[in-house]
C-alpha cells in the first residue's frame, strides 16, 4: 500500500514510531513537513503549493497527524486523488486529551500502539519509543524473545541481535542450511544465546547493539555505541565496548526504593499528578507519594 504521512505538529514523533512498530507494509513516502509544532501551527497555515508538490497518483492512504478541517482535506484530496480516506490521527488523539490538556501524546501511545501478533519475537511497552529499532532474528516463531518495558527510550539505531549467533566451532560460520538449503542438514547454524529483556525506564543512547542472552535491568542507561554482551543490574549507567559501569543513575541506597515503587505500572491518574516530582531529584517526595496514594 502507497501511504502518504502529512506531519506538521506535536504527534510527529509518535506516528513514527508507530509506524515503526506496526511495520506497515508499505512502499511510498513519508513527508514529513515540519519536525518542529511551534514552526508551523496548523495545516492551514502550510502552502497548499508545497502539498501538492508531492502529488501521488498512486497513493491509496492518508494518515493526517494534524488537526483534520474541510480546507486541509480538501487539499490531500487534491494531491492524492486514490486514497480512500484521511486518517485522523489528530482527531483520535484530541478524544484522549485529559480535561487540562495534558499528555495527549502519552495517553494516545497506549491506545494506538499495540504489539503485532504476527511479531511474536518482539513485545514492547506501553508508551517506550524508538527510532529505528532493529531486532535481528532468524527465529521467528516466539521460543526465543526481546521483550521491552514501558517507558524506555531507544536512541537511534538500537539493534537486538536475538538469534543472529552463527557456530564459531564448526568447521565453518558459513550457514549452508540457510543459503543453500535442502541438504537435510540436521542441525540450524544460527543461534541464541537466549531472551533479551530490556526493564522499563531504559534509556539507550545511539547506536547501542544488544547481543542475545543480556538482560537490561529496570532504569538503566546504556552509552552511545555500546556492544553490551553481558547483563546489567537495574539503574546502572555502562557504556563503551566492552562496556563498563560508569555510575549508577540514583544512589545505591535508593535503587531499592525505586524498584519497590515502580512508577511505571501507576494508574495514569496518579502518574500524571507525580510527574513533577519524577521529573526531578525529589525522591524522597515521590517516594511519600507512592505510600500515601499507590502502596496500599
Ligand atoms: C552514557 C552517558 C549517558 C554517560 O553520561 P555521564 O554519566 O554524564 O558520564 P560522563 O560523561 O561523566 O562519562 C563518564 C566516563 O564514561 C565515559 N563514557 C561516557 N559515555 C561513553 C560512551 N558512550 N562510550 C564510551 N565511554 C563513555 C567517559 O569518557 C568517562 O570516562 P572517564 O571516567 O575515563 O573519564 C553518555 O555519555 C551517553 O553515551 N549518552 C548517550 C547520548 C545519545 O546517544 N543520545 C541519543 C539520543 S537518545
Amino acid at each position: 500500500m502507497k501511504v502518504v504521512i502529512l506531519l506538521n505538529n506535536k504527534y510527529w514523533k509518535m506516528v513514527k514510531t508507530l509506524l515503526e512498530y506496526s511495520r506497515v507494509p508499505m512502499q511510498g513516502t513519508i513527508y514529513y513537513f515540519d519536525q518542529e509544532p511551534e514552526k508551523v501551527p496548523s495545516f492551514n497555515s502550510y502552502p497548499i503549493d508545497k502539498i501538492v508538490e508531492h502529488q501521488n497518483e498512486e497513493c491509496e492512504m492518508a494518515i493526517l497527524a494534524t488537526e483534520i478541517t474541510e480546507q486541509s482535506v480538501r487539499v490531500v484530496f487534491a494531491a492524492y486523488p486514490k486514497i480512500g480516506g484521511v486518517y485522523d490521527l489528530a482527531q483520535a488523539a484530541a478524544e484522549f486529551l485529559t480535561d487540562d490538556g495534558r499528555l495527549p501524546y502519552l495517553k494516545v501511545r497506549t491506545e494506538f500502539i499495540n504489539p503485532r501478533p504476527d511479531l511474536p519475537y518482539v513485545q514492547i511497552g506501553d508508551f517506550t519509543y524508538f527510532d529505528h529499532l532493529n531486532v535481528m532474528s532468524e527465529v521467528v516463531d516466539g521460543s526465543v524473545v526481546c521483550k521491552i518495558g514501558k517507558f524506555c527510550s531507544l536512541g537511534p539505531d538500537t539493534t537486538v541481535l536475538l538469534a543472529e549467533e552463527h557456530r564459531t566451532t564448526w568447521g565453518t560460520t558459513f550457514p549452508f542450511d540457510e543459503i543453500t538449503p535442502g541438504y537435510g542438514l540436521p542441525e540450524r547454524s544460527t543461534f541464541s544465546k537466549g531472551d533479551v529483556i530490556i526493564g522499563n525506564d531504559v534509556w539507550t543512547g545511539k547506536n547501542v547493539t544488544i547481543l542475545s542472552g543480556v538482560t537490561i535491568g529496570d532504569g538503566c542507561v546504556i552509552g552511545a555505541g555500546t556492544v553490551l554482551s553481558k547483563s546489567v543490574p537495574p539503574y546502572t549507567i555502562v557504556a563503551g565496548n566492552p562496556a563498563v559501569n560508569i555510575s549508577t543513575r540514583i544512589p545505591d541506597d535508593w535503587i531499592s526504593r525505586f524498584l519497590e515503587m515502580k512508577w511505571w505500572d501507576w494508574d495514569y491518574e496518579n502518574l500524571y499528578k507525580a510527574l513533577p516530582l519524577l521529573q526531578s531529584q525529589q525522591y524522597e517526595q515521590l517516594y511519600e507519594y507512592y505510600k500515601k496514594h499507590i502502596f496500599d
